[in-house]
């Protein structure tokens, strides 16, 4: 009797403990408890006809009888033919009926996109999820189970979906020892060591997720190439891989080292226009294509960073992309090519060009500014690059700041396919400590105008490619992704992810709706727990900015791991490494003075844009410091002083980080216990790092201000140089460390 009740207490307290630890991403299902809807559902799904014989339709197939039993608490049988109420998946390969359907309108499904309706069979009624190509059905199975999962209506669908962006990629800054460059959830996912004998779980759940919101394709490795990933002895574990991912429809990419015939081929140049090099590159191609015969193509970081490249060797960054271009052409290939550069080097060509086109000083900050250098480099190659290369872009000038202006890039070059590059990961967003729901950081950017081609000419336009009607488009989201049970460190990190991927789809959703979607889908359908959760999710990437880098300060985080802030950094390598470089905060005021009279990166922009950041006055306050040098006493068009605004922005980031604490705390009876401890306590750090970022902040600017804070500010509990000497030898993220 002692022992039975034993048991069934550590039973109970199993149950009472035991919650989600976030494996599941957002494709934990659960099963449905509103009977109404039960009943509905139950009625209008019998069963499931698909005659899979691909693996992708297997797979589809499998995904939906297992999401739908679950919800649905009953067996989903498979169908011969379809009967009343059946789920038909298929192509027009599959089947008849589909055939039928599809060659009955002019829907330009192309190879992605797909259809579900509510459809009449000889007066059978039947649901159908239809595609010309089984990757297109998976992607429809997903977005049905995402119906059910979101509890909406299933009697009159009439939806067709179709991609936006042809290359929507993950990019994985994850090196062959582990360890992820801006990593903050453990450490890759790929184990180079097991592969390819063993096939970890993850990588299929890694895949079911990705498939889930039509990601297309992963870079496995960090663009600081290791040129080891080219070797034989790798290559056989790529392709491991891309065997796990291809009935997803995920296809597998590289970052090519530029320097790799040198160190893995025994060349003694990398020249990219030398004969030899330009064979190995093409041997190389046909080694990998004959392994993986759906290989993606490469990545590049070339002359960034200590990154070796073209110029390296008098060539442009045009040569180097087209002799990858050239090798990986025959198999299908793609290279991106990426513009984040600003090398010293350049540097100096700058200064030599414009030498006596500009006054003494105005010289100096023109020649250093590092906002300008991509477009500098990059907009006079418009038109050089081959058919299969894609540029890709930072979404910003800099890196991955809270808020940036969008890259002028955007728009200079129509002649060259733009891919866009967001930075999922948080590296300068609080890492995995802090919640900020990226979704409206990314629409910022993709809705910004360019004015390239009239108004409307926005950034999703030019990197979808119907502005300037390229063929190929491409979008990349910096991966956040590590070996953490919950995949992102942070949980609310999954929300960028599955963001990521549905701006990728269809970037004219709105961050909202995402929330909306991914919060029920992740958590559950309940309005006093979603509507909450929401705001929390749509405040947060504001407030990180407001205590972090308000009114348009950028890169004042402690200098290498960006872990915390760093304003009085001035000891960097570079100066362009220093976050004093980019405030330039002094006796009169802060802000980098872009104008004419300043480094006149604005006239990087068309007239429109310029028209809109370059008068002071009417700058809008969130880029205010991006672009002008502001006095501390100035009323800005907020109705306070600079330093005022500063002091209420920095206080009003942090009270919004406490207000989504209490917000959260109070829904302890909504989600299960274990997912609500592991917010509950991040946020508890995240105040702390609020609070240590609006203090260290306001003391270190006002030793320039010299003004008090405004009446009613909360006081610092500790000085400046409490907050200066903290150190973090051992913060995440970096690289090669392990
Ligand atoms: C940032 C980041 C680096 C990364 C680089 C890049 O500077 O801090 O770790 O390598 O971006 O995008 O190449």
């Amino acid at each position: 009797m002692r022992k039975s009740i034993f048991t069934f207490l550590i039973l109970f307290s199993c149950i009472l403990v035991k919650g989600e630890d976030g494996y599941k991403l957002w494709l934990g299902y659960q099963k449905l408890n509103e009977p109404v809807l039960l009943k509905q559902y139950n009625q209008a799904i019998s069963g499931i006809v698909a005659k899979a014989q691909s693996a992708t339709l297997k797979i589809a197939e499998d995904e939906l009888r297992l999401a739908l039993e679950i919800m649905l608490q009953k067996k989903i049988p498979g169908l011969n033919i379809p009967s009343n109420n059946a789920i038909l998946l298929g192509t027009p390969e599959s089947s008849n009926e589909i055939k039928k359907l599809l060659l009955s309108g002019d829907l330009k499904l192309g190879n992605e996109g797909f259809i579900i309706k509510n459809h009449k069979i000889n007066n059978i009624n039947t649901i159908i999820i239809a595609a010309n190509k089984d990757i297109g059905v998976l992607y429809g199975v997903f977005a049905f189970i995402q119906l059910i999962q979101t509890h909406q209506p299933i009697s009159n669908l009439s939806i067709i979906s179709i991609p936006k962006i042809k290359n929507r990629v993950l990019n994985h800054w994850d090196n062959l020892n582990r360890s992820v460059e801006r990593g903050y959830a453990g450490i890759s996912i790929w184990n180079w060591h097991t592969l390819p004998g063993y096939i970890d779980q993850r990588y299929i759940d890694y895949a079911r997720a990705n498939a889930s919101i039509g990601i297309n394709g992963t870079v496995l490795t960090n663009v600081n190439a290791n040129s080891q990933v080219l070797t034989p002895a790798y290559l056989i574990k790529v392709k491991a891989l891309a065997d796990v991912f291809r009935p997803y429809g995920i296809k597998v990419y590289l970052t090519a080292k530029f320097s790799a015939p040198i160190e893995i081929g025994g060349l003694k140049t990398a020249d990219p226009l030398n004969n030899d090099v330009i064979r190995w590159w093409k041997n190389k191609c046909r080694e990998i294509y004959s392994i993986i015969p759906d290989f993606g193509g490469f990545l590049v970081k070339a002359n960034s960073e200590g990154q070796p490249g073209p110029q390296g060797y008098g060539k442009t960054h045009a040569d180097g992309a087209n002799m990858f271009a050239d090798a990986l052409q025959p198999f299908g290939g793609i290279v991106m090519w990426r513009a984040f550069v600003y090398d010293v080097r350049v540097q100096k060509e700058e200064e030599h060009f414009t030498e006596g086109s500009v006054g003494a000083h105005t010289q100096t900050i023109a020649s250093n500014d590092r906002f300008k250098r991509a477009y500098n480099e990059f907009k006079p190659l418009d038109g050089q690059f081959k058919k299969n290369v894609l540029v890709q872009v930072k979404n910003g000038p800099i890196d991955f700041q809270p808020r940036e202006p969008f890259s002028p890039l955007f728009g200079a070059m129509p002649k060259t396919p733009l891919m866009m590059e967001f930075q999922i990961t948080q590296e300068y967003l609080g890492q995995s400590t802090t919640l900020a729901y990226l979704a409206p950081m990314f629409k910022e950017c993709l809705d910004s105008d360019t004015y390239s081609n009239g108004k409307g000419s926005t950034v999703a336009k030019v990197i979808d490619g119907t502005l300037d009607e390229h063929t190929i488009s491409g979008i990349a989201g910096v991966a956040n992704i590590g070996n953490d049970r919950n995949w992102t460190g942070h949980l609310f990190g999954q929300a960028n992810w599955y963001a990521f991927g549905r701006l990728a789809w269809n970037y004219d959703l709105p961050a909202e709706a995402i929330a909306d979607e991914w919060i029920r889908r992740t958590f559950n359908n309940n309005n006093d727990f979603i509507n909450p959760v929401k705001k929390i999710m749509l405040a947060s990437r504001e407030a990180v900015v407001n205590y972090m880098t308000p009114l348009g300060l950028n890169h004042i985080m402690a200098t290498s791991h960006h872990y915390g802030p760093g304003p009085w950094v001035s000891n960097a390598g570079r100066a362009d490494w220093n976050p004093v470089y980019y405030h330039k905060a002094d006796s009169v005021g802060i802000g980098f003075n872009r104008t004419e009279n300043g480094s006149n990166a604005l006239a990087q922009y068309a007239p429109e844009v310029q028209q809109q950041w370059g008068n002071i006055n009417a700058c809008d306050y969130k880029y205010l410091l991006w672009f002008h040098h502001v006095p501390w006493n100035q009323k800005i068009n907020t109705g306070r002083t600079l330093w005022d605004e500063l002091c209420y922005r920095y206080n009003s980031g942090v009270d919004t980080v406490r207000w989504m604490q209490h917000t959260w705390n109070a829904l302890d009876k909504q989600v299960d216990r274990e997912r609500h401890q592991h917010v509950k306590m991040l946020l508890g750090i995240q105040e702390q790092e609020a609070i240590w970022w609006r203090n260290s902040c306001l003391l270190y600017f006002q030793t320039f201000s010299q003004m008090p804070f405004p009446p009613g500010f909360e006081k610092p509990d500790k000085d400046l140089s409490y907050y200066q000497s903290l150190k973090f030898p051992f913060a995440p993220g970096i690289g090669g460390n392990l």
